[in-house]
């Protein structure tokens, strides 16, 4: 079995006696209507490879496979099909900026992996990417800020840039070519520094906001009394479904501090005006508000744990739960059969250091989340990468794989065929594929550090990040 070490792990591996020379471009692959819509059946013995899959998407993953299976290996048939619907990674584009080309390098491992989604975190407070034709002062103002001061890593001068219609649109079509859907995420009301920086009249002082130059949850968030706020967000959400086909878009709801809808008087018109309790249940209205554009377009809504704090989400809304002590996420699954994505800060988050969250950890946590009353509730898994300490293509990998390639195997492979020795194995082969891809891993003693390398990295990362933070302002 030593050559058919294949990540993520298969359902079920058979071998048929005998051995054959794989030659990946000899395979014959047909549709078997039988099958489902992402399961395929790879035979590979004396009679030749065969590929049968419930749909071309089933195919291609069949053909990941098989790519992944290199010289003389045992005749073999592997059956096989995901646990898990939703299977992604999301890349932040804000702190820092990654080139259509290194994104594309992502997007070709994720495919090797079989993750189908790219949610690709667009807008923040520290610069607003997406080019719009209807609102261009939200990218010319909103994409730069003046310089850059995320802990220890300090950059002089400006630094700016968005990604235009076209290379949008690059990444999307590369993405559906290889069966995997762009999911760009619009991030309000909090988090959006950059583009009330572009219009202050929708944030709730009217006055000049700066786009931010390091890390933080900021007070200024979207207006949710003013109406000119609803303007500019349906017009930038109408560019965004323009671009991106997905029946899904993230519109944020993380860390939206309510100190100025507090103050404002707008915000408190509008909670006596909706009959609303408070300014979380304003939260709560506000993104029901932008759920029902969506809907009026024929799109739904992804959004992060905390929106349910106002406890107005319904249950065609799914929820991204990243950090949940109170597990508003599992109450949300079992009470309204809502759907919820799993990217749990502590074992998912990829820019912590390993002496934070060794592979071990991320590998072992288990997708279905302790409290969930019906499996089919947990939609799939997303491995997260947020770039505030991450300023090149390098160093992304480097704290990306192999806990990227770990979550893929969570959201493909059944929990009980999971073992995290077996994974650590079959990762080393694959390094090969992402090396071709242009992808270096974290090298293997630095995967799973020792008790006393966990406490001191975990405390150098401290010093050099969070303590040298700037205060808010
Ligand atoms: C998040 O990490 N603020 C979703
Ligand atoms: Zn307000």
């Amino acid at each position: 079995m030593d050559r058919l070490r294949i990540v993520p792990k298969p359902l079920k591996t058979e071998l048929l006696g005998g051995e054959i020379s794989i030659n990946a471009s000899d395979a014959v692959f047909s549709i078997e209507e039988k099958l489902g819509k992402e399961e395929y059946v790879l035979t590979a013995d004396q009679n030749g490879i065969r590929i049968s899959g419930g749909s071309e998407q089933a195919l291609f993953y069949g053909r990941q496979t098989l790519l992944q299976m290199k010289g003389i290996c045992p005749c073999v048939r592997i059956t096989d099909k995901p646990a898990h619907e939703y299977r992604g990674f999301m890349l932040d584009c804000v702190r820092h900026i990654f080139s259509v080309d290194d994104i594309k390098k992502l997007i070709d491992a994720a495919a090797s992996l079989k993750m189908n989604r790219f949610h690709w975190h667009l807008t923040d407070d520290q610069g607003f990417r997406i080019w719009l034709d209807s609102r261009p002062s939200a990218t010319i103002e909103g994409s730069v800020r003046k310089r850059s001061e995320f802990g220890s890593l300090k950059e002089e001068g400006e630094y700016g840039g968005y990604y235009t219609k076209n290379q949008m649109r690059e990444i999307v079509d590369y993405c559906a070519e290889r069966f995997i859907t762009v999911i760009p995420e619009f991030d309000i009301p909090g988090h959006c520094s950059a583009l009330i920086h572009a219009y202050p009249d929708i944030g709730c002082t009217e006055k000049p906001v700066e786009v931010k130059t390091h890390q933080g949850i900021f007070e200024d968030i979207l207006c949710a009394g003013k109406d000119k706020t609803f303007e500019i967000v349906h017009d930038i959400l109408s560019e965004i479904l323009e671009i991106f086909p997905s029946e899904y878009i993230h519109i944020g709801g993380d860390e939206a501090p309510k100190a100025k809808w507090k103050e404002c008087p707008d915000c408190q018109r509008r909670i006596r005006q909706a009959g609303l309790k408070n300014e979380e249940e304003l939260q709560g209205w506000f993104t029901n508000e932008i759920v029902s554009f969506l809907k009026s377009k024929g799109r739904k809504a992804i959004v992060w744990n905390e929106s349910l704090k106002s406890g107005l989400i319904g249950g065609e809304t799914v929820v991204q739960m990243w950090m949940d002590p109170k597990k508003d996420s599992v109450a949300f699954a079992n009470s309204l059969g809502g759907k919820i994505i799993v990217s749990d800060f502590f074992h998912y988050y990829c820019d912590y250091p390993y002496s934070m969250t060794p592979l071990n950890k991320t590998y072992n946590y288990k997708a279905v989340i302790k409290g969930i009353k019906n499996p089919e509730t947990v939609y799939g898994v997303e491995v997260p990468i947020w770039t505030e300490f991450i300023n090149n293509f390098e160093h992304l990998c480097y704290m990306f794989f192999p806990r990227f390639a770990a979550v893929a195997e969570s959201g493909w492979t059944a929990e009980e065929n999971k073992n995290a020795e077996d994974f650590r194995k079959r990762f080393r082969s694959y390094c090969a594929i992402l090396s071709k891809i242009g992808i270096t891993a974290a090298p293997p003693h630095e995967w799973n550090p020792s008790p006393l390398a966990r406490a001191t990295g975990t405390i150098g990362f401290m010093n050099r990040n969070v303590r040298n933070k700037p205060k808010n302002k």
